[in-house]
């Protein structure tokens, strides 16, 4: 109660401290842009050796560091009637969820798991027809089946795409009635670095002298293969929903991209044509190939025989597979050329960012675990996008900001992030950006890739210490559900005032 009564006060001081300059509502935005938040399958569901589940990558990941894993999580599994209603109170308009590979097909490929199955038959269902919430599926968020992984090596093996692909197919045929939104695969670009040359992600992979001390893999060389493999299995999976479903369930189907703000350190010749080949390497490696068909000159100037080619076949399949480009959009970071062979961000490294011969380096305060809010970084990634790639219609898929789990439910710098995100949104949308939504991630505080528990970012708190896991909502849940019934006009300004003028006690 108390807890409450003192997100109600602080909830009202943002209502009172509105006013008209600058401000904008739900309603400036198009009646079909769509709202919503993020989860994924392993941050999200637990019950990971329930009803035929068998173990993904990022299990056995997580069990090799000590930041916690999944097994938990938010219990999602048993919990998803209590999140959808909460995600209704909160008005949502969309949820994007990823669906757990080896729950649906235990052995990766083969019979489907009929309770895993039902599961997300009965989520959907629960999201589409009792709430009216528009489900955005994510059919891959780093969680391969390890028996994949064990027999092939997974995503650097072209034998992923039959199998990606026959996945995809049972769960456009089993979903694709009521989902009318698919991403095939999470932060492609981000996903085939951090895996394959760096090491922090599921499965871990890299050179035996990076940072991570992986057991297996080539920085050098990994990426770029598993980069390929994903663009050539996106490219399958979006062939096969063309030629079987999208006459009858008119869906759309795109991939989604880690996206930082890009900005030269200096404004020396240097820093600036390295942040154009920053461009190419972290956003052109995905949707070069994916709009026009072949990756960026830059990248095979360097690269050479290490960078996979495309067939003339496989490249007029790859051009215009994607409906839409998925971005995944936190902070922006200065980009400086290399000079020497000791990056910002991850020391001793033969791999992808000494490819792209220059380092990012965080602005402002930001470190891994926090960072500062820079919108006007998204808005020039919009406009790039737009700009370079024939303004292709865009879902931001993931934007949020992280804080230390269970610090408060007061999370005002939340707010104040996700509004001034929003607003960058719109201006990019007013310049003529074809963005049609944007979703919080996350809709609740889940175990995160990077910080395990310790950093959440969800609207939702969570009390993993508690049996129940008991979910309580933050002032951003509030303040969204204001932001979405159009009650409520925001500005940057005004939360700024009523930030400073509150000093309210912090309710956890
Ligand atoms: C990675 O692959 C490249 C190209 O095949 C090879 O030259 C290099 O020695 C390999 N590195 C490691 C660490 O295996
Ligand atoms: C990798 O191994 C070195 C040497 O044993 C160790 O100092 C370092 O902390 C390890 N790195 C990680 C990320 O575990
Ligand atoms: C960038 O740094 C590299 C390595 O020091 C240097 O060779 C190059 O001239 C610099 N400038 C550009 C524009 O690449
Ligand atoms: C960085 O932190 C300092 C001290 O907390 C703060 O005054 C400043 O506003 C922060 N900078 C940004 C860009 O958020
Ligand atoms: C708006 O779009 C135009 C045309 O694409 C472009 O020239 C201009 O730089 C954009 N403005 C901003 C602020 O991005
Ligand atoms: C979380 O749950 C535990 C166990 O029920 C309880 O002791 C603790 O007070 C709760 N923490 C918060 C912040 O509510
Ligand atoms: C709109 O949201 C606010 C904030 O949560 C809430 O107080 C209000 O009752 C909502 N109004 C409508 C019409 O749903």
């Amino acid at each position: 109660m108390q807890a409450f009564s003192h997100l109600l006060l602080s909830f009202l001081v943002i209502l009172f401290a509105i006013s008209c300059s600058d401000a904008f509502t739900r309603n400036d935005f198009p009646e079909e842009f769509l709202f919503g938040a993020a989860t994924s399958a392993y941050q999200w569901e637990g019950a990971v050796d329930e009803d035929g589940r068998t173990p993904s990558v990022w299990d056995t990941f997580s069990r090799s560091y000590s930041r916690g894993n999944g097994d938990i999580a938010c219990d999602g599994y048993h919990k998803y009637k209590e999140d959808v209603k909460l995600m209704a109170e909160m008005g949502l308009e969309a949820f994007r969820f990823s669906i757990s590979w080896t729950r649906l097909i235990p052995k990766g490929r083969g019979p489907i798991n009929p309770k895993g199955l039902l599961f997300y038959k009965n989520l959907i269902q629960e999201l589409r027809t009792n709430a009216g919430i528009e489900p955005h599926v994510t059919l891959y968020h780093y969680d391969l089946p390890q028996s994949l992984e064990h027999e092939y090596g997974g995503w650097i093996n072209r034998k992923i795409i039959e199998d990606f692909t026959a996945f995809a197919d049972v769960c456009f045929r089993e979903f694709g009635d009521d989902v009318k939104l698919w991403t095939t695969i999470n932060e492609a670009n981000i996903f085939a670095i951090a895996s394959y040359s760096e090491g922090f992600a599921p499965p871990g992979h890299c050179s035996p002298t990076s940072f991570f001390n992986c057991s297996t893999g080539n920085s050098s060389t990994e990426p770029y293969l598993a980069g390929h493999n994903m663009l050539l299995a996106h490219a399958s999976a979006s062939k096969l929903y063309k030629l079987k479903y999208k006459s009858k369930q008119r869906g759309s189907i795109g991939l989604s991209i880690y996206a930082f703000g890009l900005t030269p350190y200096s404004n020396s010749k240097e820093d600036e044509i390295a942040t154009q080949r920053a461009k190419d390497f972290l956003f052109g490696w995905m949707l070069k190939p994916l709009v026009f068909g072949d990756y960026p000159d830059a990248m095979k100037r360097v690269l050479g025989p290490r960078l996979p080619v495309f067939s003339e076949e496989e490249s007029e399949q790859v051009k215009g597979s994607s409906d839409f480009v998925g971005i995944i959009h936190y902070t922006t970071v200065y980009v400086r050329n290399s000079t020497s062979t000791t990056p910002s961000l991850i020391p001793r490294r033969q791999d992808f960012f000494t490819d792209m011969g220059a380092e990012t380096i965080f602005m402002g305060n930001s470190t891994f675990f926090e960072w500062d809010s820079i919108p006007w970084g998204l808005e020039s990634v919009l406009e790039y996008v737009k700009q370079s790639y024939n303004n292709p219609p865009i879902y931001i898929l993931e934007n949020g900001t992280p804080m230390k789990h269970g610090s408060t439910l007061q999370d005002t710098p939340r707010i104040e992030y996700i509004q001034a995100y929003i607003g960058a949104v719109l201006n990019a949308i007013k310049n003529g950006s074809d963005t049609r939504g944007y979703f919080v991630w996350s809709m609740i505080d889940v175990y995160e890739l990077l910080s395990g528990y310790m950093y959440s970012y969800g609207m939702y708190h969570v009390n993993f210490s508690d049996s129940g896991l008991k979910r309580s909502p933050k002032l951003s849940a509030s303040w969204y559900t204001g932001f979405l019934n159009g009650t409520m006009d925001v500005s940057p300004r005004d939360i700024t005032q009523m930030q400073s003028h509150f000093s309210g006690p912090s309710s956890l």
